[in-house]
């Protein structure tokens, strides 16, 4: 089979460089091994009207990236607009920041016909394609109009949410029946899963029996949940080695024996930085022994800094920090290290192998590869101790964690300290049962179980394939890492 897997964010794959977002990071490894093309945003727009969409195409491990320029005219209203201000905030149950116009829904539609035509010049008699996340709800839809008869999978990498939160996207139930061209929509979790199928029976009205529902227009769709996991014992080794790295180095030096919990997030409003602030916060005045022991390094990378919601939150939160810095600090010692921008992934593995707790408390997630990652690169004769949102898709399996709710200051400033205190005995019990379900659940058994059930969703719905011409690719391969 020859896959293509399409995704708004890309990543090209230098270790030196930061990836942003779980989704990249996920792909990357995935792609590299399988030979799959990846296909996302070049970052850049393009005016006018394109004849053919343009896209660089360069090697990547045994699979290709091909990096598209979007339309200039419809960019803004489909990332900024309708994605990031009315689906992401949905999903992430805060249907209060919903910002959007009817434009942005053109432009979010625009661009997924756009990704459609340009994914044509791809296709081959055996293709498949998988597509992710919410920027392409209607991407399998407008192939279909184009006439693709392959499978074609989904997989949203985002919570579902309740039926009245995703009732107050505009357009949603368009949306949702766009979905139910693809042969096979996986999920995260279990919940997020049985959402989707209480919006399908109770606002469209669709019975969902033995996980497959049937539309009118589409036929059958099947709803699967698998979690997406990391290649655990690559991180492992990753950071181990990375201890030595000189940014991991000078960290341990400065420390001089304090302890450190670290948090590593998208400066975004799921991810809970403004509770888990106020929570260490809490902890330095409930526990003024705690005071010079240890401190947080909180790494918020910024994200989709033009939109209103994103920037008022970097400002809070660069306020919260230098206020609570200021209350707790001493001449010679800082309680939050607070750092605005992205780690190459090896570094990373580095200073989460470092910090004696890793905080990972948003208010929803998907999943959270930062939790699994923190587990992954301990140290097995020291682990440090997670402390997780029971939010977070990730709490489903790492339930040895110290689980918190994120709305919970006082409770989370409590298990901080507790996790800072625990000893060697339970650490390791905990970080083994982590490391055992981790291994179950890596990133290449969530990539072959997908692939498989997305070959036996399309198998169920067209019993032979149909003939289909083929488009010759138009743009060359420039192979610049093969
Ligand atoms: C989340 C989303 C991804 C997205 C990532 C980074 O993980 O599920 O689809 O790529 O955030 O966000 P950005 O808007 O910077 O791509």
């Amino acid at each position: 089979m020859n896959l293509v897997v399409v995704s708004n964010r890309i990543t090209r794959g230098n270790a030196n460089e930061p990836i942003t977002g779980g989704l990249a990071a996920a792909l990357l490894p995935i792609v590299e091994k399988s030979g799959a093309i990846w296909v996302g945003s070049s970052g850049r727009v393009r005016d006018g009207v394109q004849k053919e969409p343009f896209a660089e195409v360069e090697a990547l491990g045994n699979g290709a990236l091909a990096m598209l320029d979007l339309p200039a005219a419809h960019y803004g209203g489909y990332y900024e607009g309708f994605a990031n201000s009315a689906l992401w905030p949905a999903l992430h149950s805060r249907a209060d920041l919903i910002r959007v116009s009817q434009g942005d829904y053109l432009s979010y539609r625009e661009v997924n016909a756009f990704m459609a035509r340009a994914l044509l010049r791809f296709r081959k008699a055996d293709t498949a394609f998988w597509i992710q996340d919410y920027h392409f709800l209607a991407l399998g839809a407008e192939l279909r109009d184009l006439g693709v008869t392959q499978p074609i999978g989904f997989f949203l990498h985002t919570p579902w949410p309740a039926r009245d939160v995703i009732e107050g996207v505009p357009h949603h139930r368009d949306l949702v029946e766009a979905m139910l061209a693809y042969d096979l929509i996986g999920f995260q979790t279990e919940d997020d899963c049985e959402n989707f199928a209480g919006y399908l029976s109770a606002t469209l009205g669709l019975a969902v029996a033995d996980g497959i529902v049937m539309s009118q227009q589409h036929g059958p769709t099947r709803l699967a949940v698998f979690p997406i996991g990391i290649d655990v014992d690559k991180f492992a080794r990753q950071a181990a080695k990375a201890v030595s790295h000189p940014d991991v180095s000078r960290l341990r030096r400065s420390l001089n024996g304090e302890k450190l919990a670290i948090g590593v997030d998208r400066l975004d409003y799921s991810k809970g930085l403004v509770n888990r602030i106020n929570a260490f916060d809490r902890m330095w005045t409930m526990h003024p022994s705690l005071a010079r022991t240890v401190s947080l390094l909180q790494i918020a990378t910024p994200s989709r800094s033009a939109i209103e919601a994103y920037g008022n939150l970097q400002s809070e939160l660069a306020k919260l920090v230098s206020d609570v810095n200021g209350r707790h600090g001493e001449v010679d010692w800082t309680p939050i290290r607070y750092l605005n921008k992205g780690f190459s992934q090896t570094v990373l593995a580095g200073l989460y192998r470092t910090a004696q707790v890793g905080v990972v408390t948003p208010l929803h997630d998907g999943m959270n590869l930062v939790a699994k990652e923190y587990v992954a690169a301990q140290n097995p004769d020291d682990p440090g101790v997670l402390v997780l949102s029971k939010f977070a898709g990730a709490a489903n399996e790492l339930d040895t964690a110290l689980l918190v709710n994120p709305h919970d200051i006082d409770g989370m400033a409590r298990t901080i300290a507790v996790a800072l205190s625990m000893p060697f005995p339970e650490r390791r019990m905990r970080w083994e049962a982590m490391m055992a379900k981790l291994r179950r659940g890596s990133i290449q058994h969530w990539f072959t179980s997908f692939v498989e059930a997305l070959e036996t969703a399309r198998a169920e719905r067209v019993p032979a394939p149909e003939p289909i011409e083929i488009i010759p690719a138009l743009w060359p391969l420039r192979s610049v890492n093969a």
